[in-house]
């Protein structure tokens, strides 16, 4: 995967994303072959088609989205989602199932593509269940659909890997790339373009002429240069595998210290990506009443112990996504303040039902 279109953010490459996948089809004149599929607590960005792609009923209320010939498939939360019993591997067939429902009732020669998060981000960190991404590519492949990996979060070594899609065996035939390409130092964005999908475009330039879809700055000399400047320092002082060893010695110490505690339901994540989900009862999952708010009290209560983890949108999901360059002491750190901050909120908190 060798052709890379620059952009500026990760919602503009996955607005690129979906106009690669509409030429496509219309240079293999498969007109009706448009829709894009992804899944309920996605997270693809907030521009129209982008927010549309998005599964996360909060991006959309005020902005009439979803727009567009967007689908949202089943989301992969075995802890939520799985009935009681199913084990993640029936679970990942289960998601597969439905997908190719999906794909049955739409009729596949409408559908264009599907883009999933190797690991779901925005939408509460969840990593997918055992099984899931073959499962899912399984059914991809017996309809001629597209996969696109957003790999704006997990790309660049976040999980311990190069990218998520080495880490689930995932074959994408387009991947988004952005905040890690930069560090975030300064904005850019790409999408990378498999030789299959490169092969009909360039056929297709001439019924069409050259793709004419670009920004002012794809691809600006500066944004470019912190990215080399970045992915420099990321090999030279083998970050991904610092994210690996680091990131499991985080991930158990996180499970260690909040896996039993009496207001978590579910301590998750993978490398250097953790979510810590807060549910008021444990035996019937049951959620703490949103006005509580204990997902932002237990974010201010760490900012108050100087650490920044983020409330994540959906839940009371408390996320983290340290630095590449984390010590497994600086690991400890972030476990004892974390530790300090769930002291207070409880505190304040009547468990009693
Ligand atoms: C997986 C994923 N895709 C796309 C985006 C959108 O990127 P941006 O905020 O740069 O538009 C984000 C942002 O968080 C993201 O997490």
């Amino acid at each position: 995967m060798s052709r890379v279109f620059f952009g500026l953010s990760g919602s503009d490459a996955n607005e690129t994303q979906v106009k690669i996948a509409w030429c496509y089809n219309n240079v293999l004149g498969r007109p009706n072959k448009k829709k894009i599929i992804s899944r309920q607590r996605g997270y693809h960005g907030c521009t129209v088609i982008a927010g549309s792609l998005t599964g996360l009923p909060f991006y959309h209320k005020a902005f009439d989205l979803p727009q567009g010939p967007v689908l949202h498939t089943t989301n992969p939360h075995h802890y939520f989602e799985a009935s009681e019993g199913i084990s993640e591997e029936d679970f990942s067939r289960k998601c597969a199932v439905d997908l190719e429902q999906l794909i049955v009732s739409e009729g596949p020669e409408t559908v264009a593509a599907f883009i999933g998060e190797p690991v779901l981000g925005t939408g509460g960190i969840i990593p997918p269940p055992e099984g899931y991404w073959v499962e899912i590519q399984r059914v991809l492949k017996k309809y001629d659909v597209l996969l696109i990996a957003d790999e704006v979060v997990t790309g660049f070594g976040r999980l311990g890997e190069k990218f998520g899609s080495h880490l689930y065996a995932m074959q994408p035939d387009l991947i988004t790339i952005a905040k890690g390409l930069t560090s975030g130092y300064i904005p850019l964005s790409g999408v990378i373009v498999g030789e299959r999908v490169w092969g009909v475009l360039k056929d297709g330039s001439d019924q069409f002429g050259p793709f004419s879809h670009g920004y002012t700055s794809s691809a600006h000399p500066i944004a470019a240069a912190a990215g080399l400047a970045n992915l420099d320092v990321l090999e030279r002082e083998d970050l991904t595998t610092n994210a690996k060893l680091t990131g499991a010695y985080f991930q158990g110490q996180m499970q260690k210290a909040f896996g039993d505690h009496p207001i978590v339901g579910e301590v998750r994540g993978r490398g250097l990506l953790c979510a810590i989900e807060c549910i008021a009862d444990k035996k019937q999952k049951t959620h703490f009443n949103p006005e509580l708010k204990v997902g932002t009290r237990l974010s201010a209560a760490c900012l108050e112990q100087g650490l920044i983890a983020r409330a994540m949108p959906h839940g009371d999901i408390l996320g983290f996504a340290p630095p590449l360059i984390i010590t497994p002491e600086q690991v400890d750190d972030v476990v004892a303040r974390t530790q300090r901050a769930f002291d207070t909120v409880l505190a304040t908190l009547d468990l009693s039902g």
